[in-house]
C-alpha cells in the first residue's frame, strides 16, 4: 500500500519546468488508497511513535504514526458512551492529542496546556456528547503542531448516534463509507517532510500518493478532512458530476446539499455522497479545481489579495492555481445491499437564535507588519499574539455569544474554536450558503470579510484551564495566531471574599462613567467584567483612556467590577448613582 515506490519525486524538478503537459503524458504508478483501521468501543489505546514510510526510491521518510507508520486509526465512537482513552507518547519529545470538534471538558481537550511528555501516558475519559459526524484528532503542542501533524500524526473520529442510524445512508466503513484525509506535503532532497516552507507540492490522500480506490456502483459516502497545514481544496469530480454534502464539521445537515464544487479549508470536514450507480467500469477522479480559487486563499494562483503580495516559497509550485487529481475512483460491482438513492431529508438542525446572544465579541485578524511581505506573518488576533499565560476571554458559563471575525489581512484564515460547535450567522452581512448552515467548528474568513457566528458555552466550566481559538493554518497557529478562553461558573459569584484593593475604581459612587486603575498595570480590556447586584453580567462600553480603563453607560445601581490578572480574579464593588 504505502510501500509502493513511486517516481513522482524524481519528476519534481522537471515538473516545475514543464508543468501541465507532463501530467497528461505520464501516468504515474497508482497506489491503492490506504484505509486506516478502526477502533470501536469504549476503550481507546493510542501510541504515538516515530516511524518511517518508503514513499520514494532512496531514502525512507521519517514519519510520526499513531498505532502504525503514519496517520492513526479511525475512532468509531457512539454518542452517549463513556470512553476511556490511553494516549502513550513514544516520541523523544513532548506532544499533545486534541479531539478536534468534540465537546469535552478543558482537561480532556488535549490543547497546548495538556502536555504528554516523552515516554508517558495521558488517560482522559469522557462521555461522547457530540452528534453524528466526522471529527479528528491531532497534536496541539504550541509551536510544534505543524511538525507533528505534517509528519503524520492525525486520525479521524466518526461519531455515531441513534438518529443517523435510522437514515438511509451508506455506513459500511471501507465498503461504501470511506475516509479521505487530504493533505499536501513538502519533501526535501533526502525525502524528509518539511514544515513552514509553503512548498507543499505533493498531494496525498490517507497518506497515499497518487491513490486509487475501488468503489461500488451505488451511492458512496466519503468523510473528507482537509488535514493540510495550509492548503485549501476546491473539491469536485471529473465530468463535473453532482455530489451531495450531508454533514458539515459537527453534524448532519437538514437535507443533502447538491454541489459540483466544495471549498474545504484546513481543519474543515465534510461528508459527501456520490452516486456511482450505472457507472460500473468508469474511472472518476476527485480533484481540486484550484484554478477556480479566488486570490487571497492559500492554494490559489496568488495567495494574497493585493497585487504583488508574495509568500516566501509559494511560487513556483505546480499545485497553486492549478487543477490537480487527489484520488481516482474505479467503479466496480455493487455490494449486496447497496444504497442507490440520495435520501431527501436528514436531521433537524436547531440553529441558535441570534436574539438569544448575551454579547458580541469582535476579533480582528491582521498581519504583524504591513507591506508586500505581510503574507509571511506573523498574524495577530486583536493585535495580540498567543501568550500561554494570558486568558484572552473569560466567558460566563452558559453564555450565548456572537463572535464577529474580521479579516484585515491579505490572506484567508480558517478560524477554529474549541469546546463548541457554532452556527454561522452571516458572511459580510449575508446568510451563508446551505452547506454552511449546519454545525461548524472551523470557518474560512476571506480577506476583507466579516463572518459572524453564534455559539453557546455550556456543559463545562473551569476558571483556570482554557480552551483555544486559532487559525487552522498550522504555520499561523504555531507562530501565535491563537488565543484562549475560560468558561467560568464563578462569573456570577459576587461574594465579598474575593474583594481586594489591587484595583482603584473611581469615582465611586459614580454617575455612569468610571475609571479603573490597576496597581500592576497589565490587564486585557477583554478581561473586564461588570456584574450587577443580581449576579448577572452587564455590558458597558470599555475603552482605554490615558492608561486608565474607562467604562461608560452604566445605569444606576450596585455593580461589581471584576478583572482577571495573571490568572487571579479581582473584584471591586461600585455604586452608580
Ligand atoms: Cu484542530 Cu485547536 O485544533
Ligand atoms: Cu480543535
Ligand atoms: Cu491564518
Amino acid at each position: 500500500m504505502f510501500f509502493t515506490i513511486n517516481f513522482k519525486k524524481k519528476m519534481k524538478k522537471i515538473y516545475l519546468l514543464i508543468t501541465g503537459i507532463i501530467t497528461s503524458l505520464f501516468s504515474y504508478s497508482q497506489n491503492q488508497l490506504f484505509i486506516p483501521t478502526t477502533i470501536t468501543g469504549t476503550s481507546v489505546n493510542l501510541t504515538i511513535q516515530d516511524s518511517s514510510v518508503q514513499f520514494y526510491t532512496g531514502a525512507i521518510t521519517n514519519t510520526i504514526g499513531i498505532n502504525g507508520s503514519i496517520l492513526g486509526p479511525t475512532l468509531v465512537l457512539n454518542q452517549g458512551d463513556f470512553v476511556n482513552f490511553s494516549v502513550n507518547n513514544q516520541l523523544t519529545e513532548s506532544t499533545t492529542i486534541h479531539w478536534h470538534g468534540l465537546h469535552v471538558a478543558p482537561q480532556n481537550d488535549g490543547g497546548p496546556h495538556t502536555v504528554i511528555n516523552a515516554n508517558s501516558t495521558w488517560s482522559p475519559s469522557f462521555t461522547i456528547l457530540d452528534k453524528a459526524s466526522t471529527y479528528w484528532y491531532h497534536p496541539h503542542l504550541h509551536k510544534y503542531t505543524d511538525k507533528h501533524v505534517s509528519k503524520g500524526a492525525a486520525g479521524l473520529i466518526i461519531v455515531k448516534d441513534s438518529i443517523e442510524a435510522t437514515l438511509n445512508l451508506p455506513r459500511n466503513y471501507g465498503v461504501d463509507d470511506f475516509p479521505l484525509v487530504i493533505q499536501t506535503k513538502d519533501f526535501d532532497a533526502s525525502n524528509q517532510i518539511m514544515v513552514h516552507t509553503n512548498s507543499d507540492n505533493i498531494p496525498m490522500v490517507n497518506a497515499t500518493i497518487d491513490p486509487y480506490l475501488n468503489v461500488p456502483s451505488q451511492v458512496v459516502r466519503y468523510r473528507v478532512l482537509n488535514g493540510s497545514s495550509q492548503r485549501a481544496f476546491n473539491l469536485g469530480l471529473t465530468n463535473n458530476q453532482t455530489f451531495y454534502q450531508i454533514a458539515s464539521d459537527g453534524g448532519l445537515l437538514p437535507s443533502p446539499v447538491s454541489l459540483t464544487r466544495l471549498l474545504l479549508a484546513p481543519g474543515e470536514r465534510a461528508e459527501i455522497l456520490v452516486d456511482f450507480s450505472g457507472k460500473n467500469g468508469q474511472a472518476i477522479y476527485l480533484k481540486s479545481f484550484a484554478s477556480e480559487l479566488p486570490n487571497g486563499i492559500y492554494g490559489a494562483t496568488n495567495p494574497g489579495m493585493g497585487a504583488g503580495m508574495s509568500l516566501t516559497g509559494y511560487n513556483p509550485n505546480p499545485l497553486n492555481g492549478a487543477d490537480f487529481n487527489l484520488v481516482k475512483f474505479i467503479v466496480g460491482a455493487q455490494t449486496s445491499s447497496p444504497i442507490t438513492t440520495i435520501t431527501s431529508s436528514l436531521v433537524t438542525v436547531n440553529r441558535i437564535v441570534e436574539s438569544t446572544s448575551n454579547i458580541t465579541r469582535t476579533l480582528t485578524f491582521s498581519p504583524a507588519s504591513m507591506g508586500m511581505n505581510q503574507l509571511n506573518g506573523n498574524f495577530l488576533i486583536n493585535n495580540t499574539s498567543f501568550d500561554h499565560s494570558v486568558i484572552n476571554y473569560t466567558i460566563p458559563f452558559n453564555n450565548t455569544e456572537i463572535w464577529s471575525l474580521t479579516n484585515q489581512s491579505g490572506i484567508a484564515h480558517p478560524f477554529h474554536i474549541h469546546d463548541v460547535q457554532f452556527n454561522i450567522l452571516t458572511r459580510n452581512g449575508v446568510v451563508p450558503a446551505a452547506n454552511e448552515m449546519g454545525r461548524k467548528d472551523v470557518v474560512l474568513v476571506k480577506p476583507q470579510e466579516t463572518v459572524r457566528f453564534i455559539a453557546k458555552f455550556e456543559t463545562f466550566a473551569n476558571d483556570t484551564l482554557p480552551y483555544m481559538y486559532h487559525c487552522h493554518l498550522l504555520s499561523h497557529e504555531d507562530s501565535g495566531m491563537m488565543g484562549q478562553f475560560v468558561v467560568s461558573e464563578n462569573m456570577v459569584d459576587i461574594s465579598e471574599k474575593n474583594m481586594n484593593n489591587e484595583i482603584n475604581v473611581f469615582p465611586n459612587p459614580s454617575n455612569g462613567i468610571i475609571y479603573i486603575q490597576l496597581k500592576n498595570n497589565e490587564v486585557e480590556l477583554n478581561n473586564i467584567l461588570i456584574i450587577n447586584s443580581l449576579g448577572e453580567l452587564v455590558y458597558a462600553d470599555i475603552t482605554l483612556d490615558r492608561g486608565l480603563i474607562r467604562l461608560s453607560g452604566l445605569k444606576s445601581g450596585v455593580y461589581y467590577i471584576r478583572v482577571y490578572q495573571e490568572g487571579k480574579q479581582i473584584t471591586k464593588k461600585l455604586l452608580v448613582l
